[in-house]
């Protein structure tokens, strides 16, 4: 069954008519999801129809299927990508073994702890985001938050479903608590830190998806592999939508530079601030800022932990299939130990460094993206280049945690990262700078003085386009 049935009240593409007490629990649980996103979503913006997609099916082209739509209606559901024939454990101590249907009661804990932690990013990047609608650069980027911010919502659902049909009453009081925690609540947060930061502007928002959605990418790459069926099928269709999160990052940050560069083309002996736009090094300050934030999210360089998933056959590597062997045993990653004041190699075992196998996938990817803003500035004539933050600078979780690093990954002392950190990371003037453009716009087919128009419009429609009905 893969098309998608809307005539029910929670859509989705499980069969889920036919288990009565999982759809009553579902449908409990749903009135407070409701509640959550009235209180903590898109502030101000719940009566508004917006330009939104919605998954019709599961299929290839049934996941993008546009249409306006209040908020508070979208169609959150539950879909699956469909079964394949025979599943199989594709990694660790199981390999070549069946693919768990049910939990298997050995790793319940492990697993339950993995989709928690997932599942706590859905609503906590929303309830970080939801105050941007008030501020948006254009009714475009409007609906571009807004898209993100259902789809995070879905992602929500799909968690919560695995946690209602496999794990029941813990589970289902686990679901409950996804909607008590608050981002940046200092009683009761967020799982993870970056998801507890607060993002109030658009430049925060870009680089958070470029950023941090791409960390989420890599976990839901990993969990996609999992042994257990149910939640790799979850994570492989909330992979189809994470794509366009950040692509509003990647294309948003570029938008902010090209802005910036046309500027400076246009007044070379000016400040881009007299004239609306964000200078480079500013912007480099909050990539600095989130791409180290966001290279936390993938844990310890050296974990057992992450051993003990992929031992199990729960988390595996991005892209599994890519790997010509997959128990990882007798081999052995090469990883930079920070000792007494020294970088020093040390060989450590490959299940224990899985976490940063997965890291070093992530930074390769962000590298291109890095280099894709670079372009921007090139074909501008703008000798400018962006820079990723080596990956030690300014980590809070790991090996580097506690230390001091330039840029560049090199150890520093206490006073040298005092005397540069304004340089490197935004500091109340940026912030109060940035802060200050934030006007909304919201007449069709105009933008902001900050940030240029997009290159393509969404869908094929046409540049002054109302996403948003206001
Ligand atoms: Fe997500
Ligand atoms: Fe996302």
């Amino acid at each position: 069954m893969t098309q998608i049935d809307y005539s029910q009240k929670i859509p989705n593409n499980v069969d889920l008519g036919s288990d009565k007490r999982l759809q009553r629990a579902l449908e409990r649980w749903q009135p407070d999801y409701i509640n959550w996103w009235r209180e903590m979503g898109p502030t101000n913006f719940n009566e508004n129809d917006v330009y939104l997609r919605t998954a019709v099916s599961v299929e290839r082209d049934g996941w993008a299927h546009f249409e306006e739509v209040k908020m508070p209606d979208y169609r959150w559901g539950i879909f699956l990508t469909p079964h394949q024939k025979e599943p199989k454990i594709g990694f660790g101590d199981h390999e070549g073994q069946d693919a768990w249907q049910q939990v298997p009661g050995e790793y319940r804990n492990w697993l339950k702890r993995l989709i928690v932690t997932q599942a706590d990013t859905e609503p906590a990047s929303v309830e970080q985001q939801r105050l941007l609608g008030m501020t948006a650069p254009s009714l475009y980027d409007m609906r571009n938050l807004f898209q993100v911010n259902v789809e995070e919502g879905r992602h929500l659902w799909a968690m919560v479903y695995v946690l209602h049909r496999h794990f029941g009453k813990d589970g289902r009081e686990e679901a409950d608590e996804l909607l008590q925690r608050r981002s940046g609540n200092a009683d009761h947060p967020r799982i993870l830190t970056t998801f507890n930061e607060p993002c109030e502007d658009w430049l925060s928002f870009f680089c958070f998806t470029m950023f941090t959605d791409r960390d989420g990418k890599y976990q839901l790459l990993s969990l996609a592999e999992s042994g257990f069926d149910p939640l790799a099928r979850s994570c492989r269709f909330m992979l189809t939508e994470e794509a366009h999160h950040m692509f509003v990052g990647q294309t948003g940050v570029a938008r902010v530079i090209r802005r910036t560069c046309e500027v400076m083309n246009e007044f070379p002996h000016a400040d881009p601030r007299e004239h609306g736009a964000i200078p480079l090094d500013l912007i480099q300050r909050y990539i600095n800022f989130w791409a180290s934030s966001s290279l936390d999210l993938f844990g310890a360089e050296v974990s057992s932990n992450s051993a003990n998933f992929f031992a199990a056959g729960i988390k595996g590597r991005a892209y599994e299939d890519k790997y010509e062997e997959h128990t990882a045993m007798d081999q052995f990653y090469e990883f930079e130990r920070f000792q007494n004041g020294r970088l020093t190699t040390e060989s450590v075992p490959m299940r224990n460094a899985m976490n940063e196998v997965l890291r070093d996938g992530y930074v390769e990817e962000n590298l291109k993206g890095v280099e894709y803003w670079n372009r921007e500035c090139e074909k501008l004539g703008i000798d400018f280049s962006f820079r990723y933050p080596q990956r030690r600078f300014n980590r809070t979780i790991g090996e580097y945690a506690g230390s001091r690093f330039d840029l560049q990954g090199i150890p520093i002392d206490e006073d040298g990262w005092n005397s540069q950190v304004n340089g490197w990371l935004p500091s109340l003037e940026d912030k109060a700078y940035v802060k200050s453009l934030m006007q909304p716009i919201t007449e069709r087919g105009k933008y902001a003085a900050w940030i240029a128009p997009p290159k393509r419009s969404i869908n094929g429609q046409p540049d002054d386009f109302e996403y948003v009905k206001l």
